[in-house]
């Protein structure tokens, strides 16, 4: 008898679809393993207005099999001249659960033109009152700042800061990776949230580097040391509500990850659910994933939980060298390696 894992359907607390063919091709991935996803907003360009966010949802909507349950949860993208007004009509929108800020040039689609985000203040007000979340990747935009400081610098330059000044103003800390992050967020747990991403829990800034450069493991923020990557995996397997699982799955193509100038972005979704079993598993807190990945993201938005289940079985599988990706080849985290659990797919998720 192989050994089975079966938990609540889970969420996906920060995931990149894209738009056309690319939305397309990834999207299954989705469907088959998350009942709900909170769908990034960095487009080309971005959705800057709740119109826009409508008409992406649905969009993603149509491609969705007619038997499908699969809910996404919408963002809007913050940038320099979002006005109150509009951050009230997204809060009003049942589909939109929140805002994401992307600092000026932090990563992909980071055209902001935020360079301190402390400028948005009447904007987070808006938020604080109306009660929508604000989504942060939490980086510092300045040029200078070092990219595995960036983080730090933004928790003492701006978070700590916002924090003081807006009590009401509940934030998701994105794809948190260094200690300071995490202990940022334990004390400002009554109102904050983190997502932590697979890969950020897999490996640690070594692996970028060993035995030559790897682009398909550069993601943005950079994972950072040892110590960081165990702080996430204790906030992670701590059964703490305040962290859960999020992906930032994010889908380029091979050409634009493997040539001089590489994209940020791992895309974790073909596998997403059975490698944090995997990591859940090697701490030896497999019973905690449920929790993590099926109830706090949702406690946290103030949304039901998912009715369903999802089995998982200890039977190791190769993941794909590549998938298609419109004209181009998508690259997968364990491309062409072995994932020791496997997703039971059953006829009727998707
Ligand atoms: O690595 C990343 N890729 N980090 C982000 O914050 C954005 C994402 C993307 O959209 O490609
Ligand atoms: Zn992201």
């Amino acid at each position: 008898m192989l050994e089975t894992l079966t938990i609540r359907t889970p969420d996906d607390g920060h995931l990149h679809l894209r738009d056309g063919a690319s939305l397309a091709a990834v999207l299954p991935h989705t469907l088959e393993r998350f009942g709900r996803a909170v769908v990034m907003p960095n487009l080309d360009p971005p959705l800057t207005t709740v119109a826009q966010v409508l008409e992406y949802e649905k969009r993603i909507l149509r491609l969705c099999p007619p038997q499908s349950t699969f809910k996404p949860w919408m963002t809007l993208y913050l940038d320099a001249h979002t006005s109150p007004a509009e951050i009230h009509e997204a809060a009003a929108e049942p589909a939109i659960i929140g805002a994401k800020l992307y600092p000026q040039g932090v990563t992909t689609g980071s055209a902001s033109q935020v360079t301190d985000p402390l400028e948005l203040m009447p904007v987070y007000e808006a938020m604080a009152e109306s009660g929508l979340p604000l989504l942060v990747h939490g980086e510092d935009p300045d040029p200078a700042t070092d990219p595995y400081e960036r983080e730090s610098r933004f928790v003492d330059r701006t978070l700590v800061p916002l924090c003081e000044r807006l009590p009401g103003l509940r934030i998701v800390f994105e794809h948190v990776t260094t200690r300071l992050g995490v202990e940022l967020v334990r004390s400002e747990a009554r109102r904050m949230g983190a997502t932590i991403t697979v890969h950020h829990l897999l490996f640690d800034r070594r692996a970028l580097f060993a035995g030559g450069l790897h682009p398909h493991l550069y993601c943005l923020p950079v994972p950072k040391t040892e110590a960081d990557r165990l702080a996430l995996l204790e906030a992670a397997t701590g059964g703490e509500p305040c962290f859960f699982l999020g992906t930032d799955s994010a889908p380029h193509p091979r050409s634009r990850k493997e040539c001089a100038c590489a994209a940020g972005g791992i895309y974790s979704a073909h596998a997403a659910i059975e490698l944090y079993a995997e990591v859940f598993e090697a701490t030896g807190r497999l019973e905690r994933l449920d929790d993590f990945a099926g109830r706090f993201a949702a406690e946290f938005y103030g949304q039901a939980l998912n009715s369903g289940q999802i089995t998982l079985v200890k039977d190791p599988w190769r993941v794909p060298d590549h998938f298609p990706l419109a004209e181009d080849e998508l690259v997968p985290l364990r491309a062409a390696s072995v994932v020791p659990w496997r997703l039971l797919r059953q006829a009727s998720r998707v």
